[in-house]
């Protein structure tokens, strides 16, 4: 019997609007992520600010709007300072996190720079791991003031006349990992945080503050570490940050294809321990949540075990994406987009060449990753209104889940534009999937376009020299009287757009 699904799209059924920021990405100074990848000034193709073009173009093909920086594990022993002013009398510096030496040859200034040429905001973080309140206000100054004290005239001295007006700022950076530089206890991050939050809005209260949440599930203090941080700083935050990355290592395509189940549980957990310590405050305010740690990350675990401490950008968490990889991406955007009424924020870790949608050679190419497209596809199509299809789907269990449905979706309206944009995936990993889905409530709609992203190879991989995994739109869907009959293919991943006008 051939497998079928049915859905119900309704313009009524509401989620929330799409907050855009939930396309950000992330560039730490780790790796060639910003020395070799967004930096390189004797390439070809760099500006004269020494960015590379080719860089820039694939970074606006995604339409990323915010961009966390500079760390990251890195931000923790991350002296500001060292990366403002004369380039030459910038100093070099071991790196901690990463065992690496740091030239400084970028830092706040050029990065703001950077990010105004791909049109994205800048998400900074501050170090509370080795340092502190005082650092961080006078960062804030730096960036934010508009002069005539010591740490806004200095930023104009050194050639920015304008205020940065960075409206997004981290505290800190996964501070309940003991891997971090200035580790602490929540006790000890909350009151830190507390402190560090109010001095920066005192400087600037047109700020937005994001609280570290838990690294990831596995930690042995999750959720509490929220709820601490929480107890602490819920007056002073607006919101919790969530990281989290999957990998493949047992090489079980249908668990991995499953993990968005845990995903999915994460965020319940975050977004209902919020609302305890809401409860519990008997507070009217709302914390989000700031989902800007999340990826595919295992593909380079061995090759960085290999790498010598104290070079300078070297070949760091480097992974190639495979074809399933881009299935899971996909599906990782569809869970924020079902919960588009709280997760405010997202930032793929990370944006070039360091667990990367984008990736380069020194001197070299640029080329498209195969996760890139998922999440170009859905930065692009996914902005609007969040609806809740009411779905019916076969399922299966894997090792680790139970009840998976095999059709994984989410869609999008854009009113304005009078589109609806369908994201779906066919977790089976054989059969295709016959998808019936009504869509009569949008009267005189029609199929725009169908874009596909499917590969007989499930490790199929994209390089400089080929593009193996690419999408086509080709995609075999039909519309009669509102209903929606479409082919989805084994393991694959579909972009249905509709439009009033089509
Ligand atoms: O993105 C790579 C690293 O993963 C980040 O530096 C850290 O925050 C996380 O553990």
């Amino acid at each position: 019997m051939a497998l079928k699904a049915k859905m119900i799209v309704d313009k009524d059924f509401k989620i929330a609007d799409v907050d855009e920021r939930i396309y950000g990405s992330f560039i730490e100074h780790l790796g060639r992520a910003v020395y070799g990848g967004v930096y390189e000034p004797d390439h070809p193709q760099a500006d004269e600010n020494g960015f590379r073009q080719d860089v820039m173009e694939l970074v606006k093909e995604i339409n990323v709007p915010i961009i966390r920086y500079p760390g990251g594990n890195m931000v923790s022993a991350y002296n500001w300072e060292d990366g403002v002013g004369p380039k030459s009398e910038r100093p070099k510096r071991l790196e901690l996190a990463w065992r690496t030496i740091e030239t400084n040859q970028v830092g706040t200034n050029e990065f703001v720079d950077w990010s105004k040429k791909v049109n994205a905001e800048v998400m900074m973080a501050v170090n509370l791991g080795t340092r502190g309140i005082d650092a961080a206000r006078n960062f804030i100054e730096y960036c934010n003031h508009p002069g005539g004290t010591y740490w806004s005239d200095l930023r104009r001295q050194h050639g920015y006349e304008q205020p940065h007006n960075i409206k997004t700022w981290c505290l800190g950076n996964e501070m309940d990992g003991p891997w971090q530089v200035g580790h602490k206890t929540a006790e000890e991050y909350g009151r830190l945080a507390l402190e560090t939050a109010k001095a920066m809005k005192l400087v600037d209260d047109r700020i937005e503050l994001v609280a570290c949440g838990s690294s990831n599930t596995d930690m042995p203090t999750f959720p509490q570490w929220e709820a601490t941080t929480l107890e602490h700083t819920y007056d002073a935050v607006d919101y919790i940050s969530l990281h989290q990355y999957y990998g493949n290592r047992d090489d079980d395509t249908a668990n991995y294809l499953a993990r968005t189940m845990d995903l999915d549980h994460f965020i319940h957990t975050v977004i209902s321990t919020c609302d305890y310590i809401k409860a519990k405050k008997r507070s009217k305010k709302t914390i989000n949540l700031s989902f800007d740690e999340w990826n595919v990350w295992y593909h380079s675990n061995e090759a960085d075990r290999r790498i010598e401490p104290w070079s300078v950008a070297p070949p760091q968490l480097e992974d190639v994406y495979n074809f399933e990889d881009a299935l899971l991406v996909g599906s990782i955007l569809m869970t924020f987009l079902r919960h588009a009424d709280r997760v405010k924020m997202a930032c793929m870790a990370q944006l070039v060449n360091v667990i990367a949608p984008i990736m380069t050679e020194n001197g070299g190419a640029a080329w498209k990753q195969t996760i890139f497209y998922p999440y170009a596809h859905v930065s692009a199509y996914g902005r609007g209104t969040s609806l809740q299809p009411v779905v019916s789907s076969p399922k299966y269990d894997s090792k680790a889940f139970t009840d998976v449905p095999y059709l994984d979706t989410a869609v999008v309206y854009d009113e304005e534009k009078e589109e609806v944009t369908i994201f779906a995936l066919n977790r089976h990993l054989s059969e295709d999937l016959s998808l019936q889905c009504d869509v009569r409530s949008f009267e005189g709609y029609g199929i725009r376009e169908h874009i596909v992203l499917e590969h007989e190879d499930l490790k199929a991989v994209n390089t400089a020299q080929e593009q193996r995994v690419q999408p086509h739109t080709k995609g075999k869907s039909t519309i009669r009287d509102g209903v929606i009959e479409a082919v989805l293919p084994q393991a694959s991943w579909h972009v249905i757009r509709l439009a009033k006008h089509a």
